[in-house]
């Protein structure tokens, strides 16, 4: 193991540096963001082929048509310090007693997923109980699908949990008894799942991003309310201000909330990025490559290339969650054309990723920073 210098002056806030375990010096001030792809045989951390009970069918490329699976095999090697590796022990007992809670949109579902399949080893568990009831995840009366899913892991008494939130911000009804009723969105209040859950959570990773455009206000009927009242600010009509001000609130707010709660670390997790090439999801765009690294394997950039995140976390507690720079370079890892039904005619998903697949190197640096 590489033994890296304790980087001064960071003791305060979330994780400042320490001595680890066998008194190894572990720098948890790392910028984990830089660094290169490697080929590694030992990957992927589990099989695209099991964690039937988590992952979702359309997200494990190996029961898709795809045949290609180079991008497995890659592994994220930081450049000034050396990953810790993950082992489903070490995170259940340093997760002992605890509640680790992903909130945001469907990238966050998919690290969600992920996690549940690294924590399994993408095997069969017994000890895992959905524990969903105890926070509210149920499913809504004449609705669908609950807001979320939580589990908890017996043993350790570790609960991973997942709630539906694409914007981070509160959304309610403007008339609750017309289902077809406008929704306000209330740009300075966080998710109500937050405010009534957030005593109960010790590390929670937030994430917002690709539901900040016209075409889903206008599906959801999401219409922009700040202070309670209907906003007429036409700063606040673009809708990436809009998205600003909110991933600013959020942090706000949460980071108000951290003396209340010593022990909570929060991550915001910057945006995923997306590879449509030759149009957009809906205008015949596609991500075609198959060969890992075709864009490039490293990155030396020191900034974050998420501003917004980055600003907004920037003198608070809340750490970043660095994964766009180094997402940006796995163009061939999406989705892509392939469904578990071919289908021709379908658009591509240049969004979301297969699993196992990028999302499990998110989870690799969470793992180092919790
Ligand atoms: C499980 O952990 C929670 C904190 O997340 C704690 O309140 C509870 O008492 C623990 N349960 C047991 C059986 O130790
Ligand atoms: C984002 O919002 C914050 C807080 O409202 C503001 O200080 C910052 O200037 C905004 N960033 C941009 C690029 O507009
Ligand atoms: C990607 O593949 C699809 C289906 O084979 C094809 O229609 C599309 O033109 C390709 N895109 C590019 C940029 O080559």
């Amino acid at each position: 193991m590489l033994v890296v210098p304790i980087v001064s002056g960071g003791g305060g806030g979330v994780g400042g540096g320490g001595v680890g375990k066998g008194g190894v010096s572990i720098s948890l001030d790392c910028n984990y963001a830089k660094g290169k792809w490697v080929i590694d045989n030992h990957r992927p951390l589990y099989s695209g082929f099991g964690c039937k009970r988590w992952l979702s069918g359309s997200w494990a490329c190996r029961l898709t048509q795809r045949t290609d699976f180079a991008y497995e095999n890659l592994r994220w090697q930081p450049k000034d310090c050396e990953l810790e590796e993950f082992q489903r022990s070490k995170f259940l007992t340093r997760m002992q007693h605890k509640t680790l809670a992903f909130v945001g949109d469907s990238l966050g579902r998919q690290q969600f997923q992920s996690l549940m399949c690294m924590i399994t080893g993408g095997e069969e568990m017994q000890n895992v109980e959905d524990v969903g009831i105890e926070y509210g995840l149920v499913k809504p009366e004449g609705g669908t699908h609950p807001h979320g899913y939580a589990y908890r892991f017996i043993t350790t008494n570790t609960t991973i949990l997942y709630y539906w939130s694409s914007t981070l911000c509160d959304t309610q009804p403007i008339d609750p008894t017309d289902p077809e009723s406008d929704v306000a969105m209330h740009l300075d209040q966080p998710p109500a799942f937050l405010q009534k859950y957030l005593h109960k959570i010790h590390v929670l990773v937030l994430n917002t991003g690709h539901h900040w455009n016209r075409g889903k206000l206008k599906a959801n009927r999401w219409v922009i309310y700040i202070n309670g009242v209907r906003s007429t600010e036409k700063e606040l009509a673009m809708i990436w201000r809009a998205k600003n001000f909110t991933v600013h609130s959020v942090v706000s707010w949460v980071n108000s909330q951290i003396p209340k709660y010593p022990n909570l670390k929060v991550f915001f997790r910057s945006i995923s990025p997306r590879h449509f090439v030759g149009g957009d999801w809906d205008t015949g765009g596609s991500c075609n490559n198959t060969t890992p690294m075709s864009v490039g394997k490293e990155i030396l950039e020191e900034e974050s290339s998420d501003l917004s995140v980055a600003s907004a976390v920037k003198g608070t507690a809340v750490k970043l969650l660095d994964i766009t720079a180094l997402s940006q370079l796995r163009d061939e890892a999406h989705l892509s054309r392939f469904r578990m039904t071919p289908n021709p005619a379908a658009v591509q998903d240049c969004l979301h990723w297969c699993l196992p697949g990028v999302p499990d190197t998110w989870n690799e640096l969470l793992f180092a920073q919790i």
